[in-house]
């Protein structure tokens, strides 16, 4: 059945890396994400390490001079908790946090650079054309989702090519479905979010985690609006 958001990975890291540290950084990227990790002692789904993996990428060095990386067991690797926490911990407000973390008033761990962070290839596993589909069926409703459609979406509803330039594209087509305005009327099978159907007053939408995955391959298809230009928000 694979890992899902339904259920919370384990978060493991080794004793030389500060717990406080972990402390620091973890719920600073469920707050942002709503993605949640369990954490154990050792032996997590996801493990912070200082002897560098054979998969995995490389996230901070310690003043203490370890380097950390991350890396997932078994199937974990799949998961778009995973790789969400992966794209968050090397992208700017990730790093920021990493560099942010004091202990009796001395900064800890230095974020890997960008340019050398190497990070996992992003793993797209959805059906694109199933997406698309999706995405015209319930989304065209709010958001326009193709750019040679003369609708242009509802006002405050960005297409999904001026969002396919975010950085963390990923992480919001991953979650939007826990965040307003969708939170009132999209249901997921299997996210563990349920919905009191009795306050959905619009047709409400019902899909599967994997459709999820189709949405995200889908938009992971899209162009991105030149990056050059400034972003327009609905264009
Ligand atoms: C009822 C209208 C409506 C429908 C239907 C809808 N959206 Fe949205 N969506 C919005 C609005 C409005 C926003 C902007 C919310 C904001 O800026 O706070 C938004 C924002 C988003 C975001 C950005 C969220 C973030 O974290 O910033 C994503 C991703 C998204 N929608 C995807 C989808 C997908 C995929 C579907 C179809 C399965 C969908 N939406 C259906 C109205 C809708």
């Amino acid at each position: 059945m694979g890992f899902n958001n339904a259920f919370a990975l384990s978060l493991s890291h080794e004793t030389v890396i500060p717990s406080e540290l972990v402390q620091y950084v973890v719920p600073r990227f469920s707050l942002k994400t709503r993605i949640r990790f369990d954490q154990v002692e050792s032996s997590g789904d996801i493990q912070l390490v200082t002897v560098r993996p054979e998969a995995g990428a490389e996230v901070m060095t310690l003043v203490s001079g370890e380097t950390v990386y991350i890396t997932a067991a078994g199937g974990a690797v799949e998961s778009s908790d995973y790789r969400a926490f992966v794209d968050w911990l090397v992208s700017e407000p990730g790093r920021a946090t990493i560099a942010d973390f004091e202990l009796d008033g001395q900064q800890i761990a230095i974020p890997t650079a960008a340019d050398e962070a190497a990070p996992i290839e992003m793993v797209i596993v959805g059906n694109i054309d199933h997406g698309r589909e999706l995405s015209r069926d319930h989304c065209r409703r709010c958001h326009k989702v193709d750019r040679a459609d003369k609708y242009a979406g509802i006002d405050n509803a960005p297409s999904f090519h001026a969002m396919r330039t975010f950085d963390d594209w990923h992480i919001r087509f991953s979650t939007f479905y826990a965040v307003s305005p969708h939170k009132a009327l999209i249901s997921v099978e299997g996210s563990g979010i349920e919905k009191n159907r009795a306050l959905i007053t619009i047709a409400p939408i019902d899909l599967q985690m994997d459709d999820i995955n189709d949405i995200v391959a889908f938009v992971h298809s899209l162009t991105p609006l030149d990056l050059g230009k400034p972003i327009q928000f609905n264009p």
